[in-house]
């Protein structure tokens, strides 16, 4: 054991080698940095390797939200559904295009939305349009359910994606499930192009809104503007569209990192592997649900507090100051001061009928109260996953009831 050569151990490297050196130099001095046909290329490898007949680069995730939530006509008078165990922007991309958020609880055993509460609220509010399911570290969500009560309440289904490349089910990969998914390939994602994202559909309607949208509302591509025979100058805005294209620059990055996401998930399920071994011996840690297809972005572990005599924190802090790089996946929603300014942002979650708050979603706060997230990134050491599972059974050890 070589834990002592470990001083620390940061929560993510990126894996970037001379590959997406070369590749983003080659831009940089090609005279053609932003998007262009670097990124229809990343495009398209991206759409070949999910399956899906649109893939449209953004320059985030967040971005990505906002874009597939107009085209499905989310706005003013109608609401999409989420959960409050996921990270902020999943529900205010809504709020940017005027809509409200409703809320409900993930289920007892996974970070995953509860398909069963979200037949209750359709049931009850016609104004919800779209449920946004998040594949929370890459865990598939119940799709096949959560698509089945989706179509009976005639609602859309937009996944949210930012941790689940390459999440797969039976049916396909994540993203493809639904109607429209979204990626994000932020710095500490399974694959990165520094900020970025993609959105993946087979509707071409949505595809063709999306393109439209992520650019100014102009009818061509920009770059086309400058290569096309056709007179360069002229374009026509048709909507009032936005800014969200992604840049050569970083596409170039994102085909050399697509081309080894096969490589990072093997070395991902390896780490997870020497993880689940170790701590299940432990009666005072809780794996993380063992999702089929799981891409594996985050190690969520479960505390045990039956068997535990400290708080998550004291926990947490614990494995901080024994060099361990941890967060905290996710503060619930409601936790955030946002909503005492912005109550008009909440659907029927307002504070006549019982307020946006811990007691209306159990188990997001059982999980939040129970859970850190340990390092995990492709090019650990051997050393560095050692001094993850050695200082988490110590720190284990030090709290055992
Ligand atoms: C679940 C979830 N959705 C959306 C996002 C937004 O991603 P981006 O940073 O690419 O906008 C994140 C970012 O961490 C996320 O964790």
């Amino acid at each position: 054991m070589s834990v002592d050569k470990v001083d620390f151990v940061p929560f993510s490297v990126p894996s970037i080698g001379k590959e997406e050196e070369d590749a983003v130099l080659n831009v940089i001095r090609s005279g053609w940095l932003t998007t262009g046909k670097i990124t229809l290329e990343f495009e398209r490898l991206f759409a070949e390797k999910l399956g899906a007949k649109f893939a449209l680069a953004v320059n985030s995730a967040t971005s990505g939200l906002i874009l597939a939530m107009e085209a499905l006509g989310i706005g003013k008078n109608s609401k999409i559904l989420t959960t409050p165990y996921t990270f902020i922007s999943t529900a205010t991309a809504a709020s940017h295009l005027g809509a409200q958020i409703e809320y409900a609880d993930i289920e007892e055993n996974s970070y995953s939305i509860d398909p069963a509460k979200i037949e209750e609220k359709l049931a009850k509010d016609s104004s919800i349009k779209a449920v946004v399911p998040v594949h929370i570290a890459g865990n598939p969500c119940n799709m096949k359910e959560i698509c089945r009560v989706a179509k009976k309440y005639g609602v859309a289904v937009l996944e949210d994606c930012a941790h689940a490349f390459p999440s797969k089910t039976d049916d396909g990969f994540c993203g493809t499930l639904g109607d429209i998914g979204v990626f994000s390939f932020y710095a500490t994602k399974t694959m990165t192009t520094a900020e970025g994202g993609m959105i993946v559909t087979n509707d071409e309607k949505l595809a063709s809104r999306i393109k439209k949208m992520r650019l100014h509302g102009i009818d061509r591509d920009v770059w086309n503007r400058y290569t096309d025979k056709k007179a360069s100058w002229l374009y026509d805005v048709v909507e009032p569209g936005f800014k969200c294209n992604l840049p050569d620059l970083l596409s170039a990055m994102g085909i050399e990192q697509l081309k080894k996401s096969d490589s990072f998930l093997e070395k991902r399920l390896a780490i997870i592997d020497q993880y689940n071994k170790a701590f299940s011996k432990y009666d005072a840690f809780i794996l993380p649900p063992d999702g089929k297809g799981n891409a594996w972005h985050l190690y969520l572990l479960g505390l045990n507090f039956e068997k535990l005599s400290c708080t998550r924190d004291e926990f947490a802090s614990e494995l901080q100051k024994n060099g361990l790089g941890i967060s905290m996946h996710f503060i619930p929603h409601y936790h955030f001061s946002l909503w005492e300014h912005n109550e008009n942002l909440l659907g029927n979650l307002t504070k006549e009928n019982g307020g946006f708050c811990a007691k209306n979603f159990p188990n997001c706060e059982k999980h939040f109260l129970r859970t850190v997230t340990l390092p995990l990134w492709p090019d650990m050491s051997e050393d560095m996953v050692e001094k993850v599972i050695d200082v988490v059974i110590q720190t284990g050890k030090k709290y055992a009831k």
